[in-house]
């Protein structure tokens, strides 16, 4: 039956390349290795870890594959290599394959990037298009209705973890992680897939997902054939001419860098235009860049107000409150008691103010308030009025299940309408049921796509980004091509379900690669806020209030009226509640991963992020920070496996005691014994400052992000003086702690403008000796650095 024949392709006549069929990839330690059949073979270090099972394709109601049964075969009709060498370097074999003898063509590729890359990109392409995909019915809608690549779920020569993201909130009410081998039966897939990582004990991981077609693909553990398989959903029965859909396979040395690589070739695909307009909205986002005051799940005034009072004057009292005690919200998030909704389904009828909630209007609440607003929306009634078929004047998709917007006009219309009573950030929450409980998004091959590029369309159109909630993988993929996308939730409601809602190192590694900023949730100051509604306790003020200042996502407390504790709840801002965030979240480790996926804890939570600060000099050099919590006894984490880009030695101190700083450098082992929920372990990473008078900048140390770039924009050294520009409020005094001499000192930096340059000025004591022994590190430093500098360009 396999029929394999060999051709030289025009464009292969064309390079004047030789055609070669058994290809055989060394990238370094990823490996990649394609038989003659087009099979295929996955080792790193020379150790196999995948291999290719049986391409399949429905059509006409019935699986094909090569070899299959019941009259359905493939029919590998011929195989052909291409080398590219310009620009991007990759092998590429294709399969053609015919829907029994001389039946129509489809056909497979493998493209092999070269180690400076190292991923791999599978396509299906539907040469001839296929009807008749879907078989048998609803029950195949978590299947796929192709598979390529198709990998075999057997045991791998050495042992394999996996993180399979999955469910809701970008893959944290799902996600599992385990050992990968013959028994893998938990990876998230169907309409519930993720992105999948395999890593072994050494940390070297490959990162796998669609990479293309988003909300209409899908990953099926066939568990009957024991094949992982990547192909267009299940319920997808009509499949176009000339259709592809791309899988891509990304290696990395570390399960961080895998992931990020991953995102950056996700985001590399949309082109320059989208990535750049993401940058200015994130820019721009007054909610990604300030504090703001929520009103969700899980915050004191969710579907509550004050007793006797309506909410538009709790709204103002929340202000009021807010004002007198310095507080500086600087936007209100209104959840969603505050439109109308249907009896039975809940789903919204029409995105206004209900006039009982808001008598004057939400324009009048944001002129008397100053606040501009996040608002929430749901899931759409399939009685809403909107719809044409409800006497509206848009088309609308109406289905038992609910409805769904499929016209441009809608979402211009609406936000324009919004825009004009404060709207700044729309909150599309609810995505997974809006999308579970509509067969049409479970059939169509473009539907999810549409809704969702026209409704961020329109967003950006009318200078409005957008909040992702309840986004499962398929939607936070999506948003890579919409712009205006600039944040998701990556946990469930805060104080509600089984799995704690601040344990988002992962899910943070997810929106990280994907460029939305990560958002916790609400939290509460202090821990006991009365007569609310839930009936609970908050157990840990401070680390919601720190977990949520490490995703440089928004901060977003949601205290009763009196209830907020000041001083915990401004380590996240400036006195004008503009927040002070790293550079990137904080995000798991791969210690964190590896303890997980091979059994030695299944909740230890250590991650890290950092801050670039600006030398003036043409670079920038790096601050650290580590953060644990829940940790079991007798873990310690040595320095290189924080993942930090340059910072290898310098000084370290615990957030809670400035004066226990210590030296550190790459040998140096950290205890992370004891780090518990309530005392949690936060460590700060400082470099030599290089050829200065100081030993090292430590920052401020009543803030979460003593280092920011929201704050030190620059700073400049010389063996005489070190000078730091500084960005704050008129009035606002700010403490800079740092070593000279072997003494922990500090310098107020006061502000009559919004910037400042403040010179560090030591007292002089006698500790020279010390000093110029650690001068000299700090010149082989700068050497280390400029070298790296070099090579990193
Ligand atoms: C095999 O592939 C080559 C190159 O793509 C093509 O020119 C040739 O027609 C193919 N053969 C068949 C039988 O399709
Ligand atoms: C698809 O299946 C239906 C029902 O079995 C059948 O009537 C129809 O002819 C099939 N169409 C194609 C193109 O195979
Ligand atoms: C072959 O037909 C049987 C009975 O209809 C069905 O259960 C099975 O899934 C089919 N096999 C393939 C490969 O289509
Ligand atoms: C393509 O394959 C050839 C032959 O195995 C190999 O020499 C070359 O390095 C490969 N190129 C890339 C980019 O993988
Ligand atoms: C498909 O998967 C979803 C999510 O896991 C689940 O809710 C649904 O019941 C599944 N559908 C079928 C038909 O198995
Ligand atoms: C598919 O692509 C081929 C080659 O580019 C083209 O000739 C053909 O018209 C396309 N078919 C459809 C339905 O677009
Ligand atoms: C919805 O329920 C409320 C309260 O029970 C009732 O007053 C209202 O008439 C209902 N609306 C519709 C459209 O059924
Ligand atoms: C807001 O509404 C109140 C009460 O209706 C009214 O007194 C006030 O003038 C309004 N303020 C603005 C700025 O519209
Ligand atoms: C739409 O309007 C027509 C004509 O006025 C009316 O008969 C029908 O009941 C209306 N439908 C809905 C869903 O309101
Ligand atoms: C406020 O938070 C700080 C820091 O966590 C804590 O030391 C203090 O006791 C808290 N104050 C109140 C009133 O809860
Ligand atoms: C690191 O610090 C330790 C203790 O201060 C010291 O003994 C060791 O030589 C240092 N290692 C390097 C590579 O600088
Ligand atoms: C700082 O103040 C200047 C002059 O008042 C103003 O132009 C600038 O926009 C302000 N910058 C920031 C970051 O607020």
């Amino acid at each position: 039956m396999l029929c394999t024949m060999t051709k030289l392709s025009r464009k292969h006549l064309l390079a004047g390349l030789i055609l070669i069929v058994a290809v055989t990839v060394t990238q370094g330690t990823f490996k990649v290795n394609v038989d003659d059949t087009g099979g295929f073979t996955i080792s790193v270090d020379g150790v196999t870890w995948l291999s290719s099972g049986k391409p399949f394709f429905n059509k006409n109601g019935q699986r094909w594959s090569v070899g299959g049964i019941n009259g359905s075969q493939l029919v590998q009709v011929n195989i052909t290599s291409h080398v590219h060498v310009g620009g991007q370097k990759w092998n590429e074999t294709k399969v053609l394959y015919t829907f029994g003898n001389g039946g129509d063509m489809i056909a497979t590729y493998i493209r092999i990037y070269d180690e400076e890359y190292n991923r791999i990109i599978f396509t299906q392409e539907y040469i001839a298009g296929a009807s008749n995909t879907s078989i048998n019915g609803q029950t195949s809608f978590n299947t796929t209705i192709g598979g390529y690549p198709c990998l075999q779920i057997t045991d791998p020569d050495e042992d394999l973890g996996f993180l399979s993201y999955g469910g809701y909130m970008l893959g944290f009410t799902d996600m599992t992680t385990g050992i990968f081998n013959h028994q893998t039966t938990t990876i998230n897939d169907g309409m519930n897939y993720g992105p999948l990582a395999l890593f072994n004990k050494k940390g070297k991981a490959v990162v796998i997902s669609p990479y293309d077609n988003y909300m209409s693909a899908s990953l099926w553990q066939d568990l009957n054939r024991r094949q992982l398989v990547w192909g267009i959903m299940g319920g997808v029965n009509d499949i176009p001419a000339n259709f592809t859909y791309r899988t891509i396979l990304q290696y990395g040395d570390s399960i961080n860098q895998a992931f990020s690589e991953w995102g950056k070739t996700l985001q590399g695909k949309v082109g320059l235009d989208k990535n750049i307009q993401r940058t200015k909205n994130l820019v721009k986002d007054i909610t990604v860049n300030n504090l703001g005051y929520w009103t969700d799940n899980g915050a004191y005034y969710y579907y509550t107000t004050q007793p006797d009072k309506s909410y538009e004057t709790t709204l103002a009292d929340v202000k009021s409150y807010a004002d007198q005690q310095q507080i500086p919200y600087r936007y209100l998030q209104l959840d969603s008691w505050w439109y109308p909704k249907e009896n039975n389904s809940r789903g919204v009828l029409t995105w206004t103010a209900l006039p009982d909630v808001f008598p004057s209007g939400l324009q009048n609440l944001s002129a008397t308030t100053g606040w501009k607003f996040l608002a929430h929306n749901r899931y759409w009634s399939k009685l809403t009025p909107y719809a044409k078929q409800n006497n509206g004047s848009f088309n609308f998709i109406v289905e038992n299940g609910g409805s769904l917007p499929i016209d441009l006009e809608f979402w211009r219309y609406l936000f324009k309408q919004a825009k004009s009573w404060g709207l700044i950030v729309y909150e599309q929450d609810w995505l997974n049921r809006q999308t579970m409980y509509l067969s049409s998004l479970h059939t169509s091959l473009t539907l999810g796509t549409q809704w969702l590029t026209q409704m961020g369309q329109a967003a950006q159109e009318n200078g409005l980004t957008i909040q992702y909630c309840m986004a499962m993988s398929r939607h936070a993929l999506q948003s890579i091509e919409i712009p205006a996308v600039t944040q998701a939730r990556v946990s469930d409601d805060f104080l509600f379900k089984a799995r704690e809602q601040w344990r988002i190192g992962e899910t943070s590694i997810f929106a990280n690669a994907i460029n939305v900023r990560p958002y916790k949730d609400t939290f509460w100051t202090t821990s006991v806020q009365p007569q609310n509604r839930y009936g609970k306790e908050s157990k840990y003020p401070g680390l919601e209030s720190v977990v949520s200042s490490l995703t440089r996502g928004p901060v977003g407390p949601g205290d009763k009226i009196g209830y907020t504790n000041k001083t915990l709840l401004m380590r996240c801002c400036r006195q004008d509640g503009l927040l002070l965030r790293p550079s990137r979240p904080a995000l798991a480790t791969d210690k964190q991963l590896m303890m997980k996926a091979f059994g030695q804890s299944p909740n230890v939570e250590i991650w890290t992020t950092n801050s670039r600060i600006s030398t003036g000099y043409g670079y920038t050099v790096e601050y650290g920070i580590l953060f644990a919590a829940d940790v079991p006894d007798h873990v310690t984490i040595s320095v290189t496996e924080l993942h930090f880009d340059l910072l290898t030695s310098g000084i370290y101190y615990p957030y809670n005691d400035i004066t226990r700083w210590q030296y550190f450098n790459s040998t140096t082992i950290i205890d992370l014994s004891g780090c518990s929920k309530t005392d949690f372990c936060l460590f700060y990473f400082s470099p030599w400052i290089q050829g200065s008078n100081i030993q090292a900048i430590l920052g401020e140390s009543n803030k979460w992000i003593p280092v920011s770039s929201d704050r030190i924009t620059e700073i400049t050294s010389t063996q005489d003086s070190t000078t730091l520009s500084l960005s704050g409020v008129p009035g606002e005094i700010v403490t800079i702690f740092y070593v000279f001499n072997d003494q922990l000192q500090s310098t107020p930096c006061s502000f009559t403008f919004n910037t400042t340059s403040c010179v560090l000025a030591p007292k002089q004591n006698s500790a020279t000796s010390v000093k110029s022994e650690n001068f000299r590190t700090t010149v082989t430093l700068l050497t280390i650095i400029a070298l790296r500098l070099i090579f990193l360009k």
